[in-house]
């Protein structure tokens, strides 16, 4: 799942999938494509018709009314999404997003056919403190509080330690291995809330040279790639 967020022009965004068409591998695996709003209609018949996926990197949390700047799931899936990303750290500190707006944010998408991807990770204090599993464990019972779900399908879940997030100080990938025991936790906690199992993905730091050890742990069912999702080489190693 590659999030461009919010780092490239109307133009750059339509350059990079046109040539995601001719050098990313859309058959291997799932490959989706999280451009800005701007770009999500214009990116659909560039992508859709080489196998790839589009969502999108929010949405609101009402099916529609007065709420002045916000984007109706429903006109999301009309654009051709099939995912939204939710709750990711960016938008939980810049943005100031709680854990009850983002569950609302998923009720919303999931009454409107879009696979929620929703996004949880500990910041570095938490993580130095051991209380990982303890803030994880709290961010889901918020986030899914209520969720219903019919099928493994229908939500995802993304791991991202949000000191592992590139564009964050210092940051570096956590080691697989100790993604993988986490994810597990995961896993095993978000099937005790919503009686169904779910996919966990890995985000942070992923690059062209981790993203196979990444892949090859029994708990990451897939990666969610900012910042090498926007390089055409690395990218496409990735899915290769
Ligand atoms: P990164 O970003 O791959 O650049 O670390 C991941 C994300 O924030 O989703």
């Amino acid at each position: 799942m590659a999030n461009w967020k919010m780092q490239l022009s109307l133009k750059e965004s339509l350059e990079l999938a046109k040539q995601y068409t001719k050098k990313v591998n859309s058959k291997k695996n799932e490959v989706v494509v999280c451009p800005d709003y701007a770009a999500l209609p214009f990116l659909n018949p560039i992508l859709k018709p080489f196998g790839f996926i589009l969502g999108a990197q929010d949405c609101a949390a009402f099916a529609k009314g007065a709420y002045t700047g916000e984007v109706s799931p429903q006109n999301i899936k009309t654009l051709g999404a099939k995912y939204v990303i939710l709750g990711h750290s960016e938008r939980r500190e810049h943005l100031h997003e709680n854990s009850a707006l983002i569950n609302e944010k998923i009720k919303a998408a999931l009454a409107n056919k879009l696979v929620p991807v929703l996004c949880i990770g500990e910041k570095l204090e938490e993580k130095k403190a051991g209380m990982t599993r303890d803030y994880l464990l709290q961010e889901l019972h918020h986030g899914l509080k209520g969720v219903k779900i019919k099928t493994v399908t229908d939500l995802v879940i993304a791991y991202e330690p949000i000191w592992a997030i590139s564009t964050n100080k210092n940051a570096k990938p956590i080691f697989p291995a100790e993604a993988d025991l986490i994810q597990k936790f995961i896993k095993e906690q978000a099937q005790k809330i919503l009686k169904k199992s779910v996919r966990v993905l890995y985000g942070g730091s992923v690059n062209a040279v981790n993203a196979a050890d990444f892949l090859n742990e029994a708990n990451i069912d897939g990666l969610l790639i900012g910042g090498a999702s926007l390089k055409l080489t690395e990218f496409s190693i990735i899915t290769n």
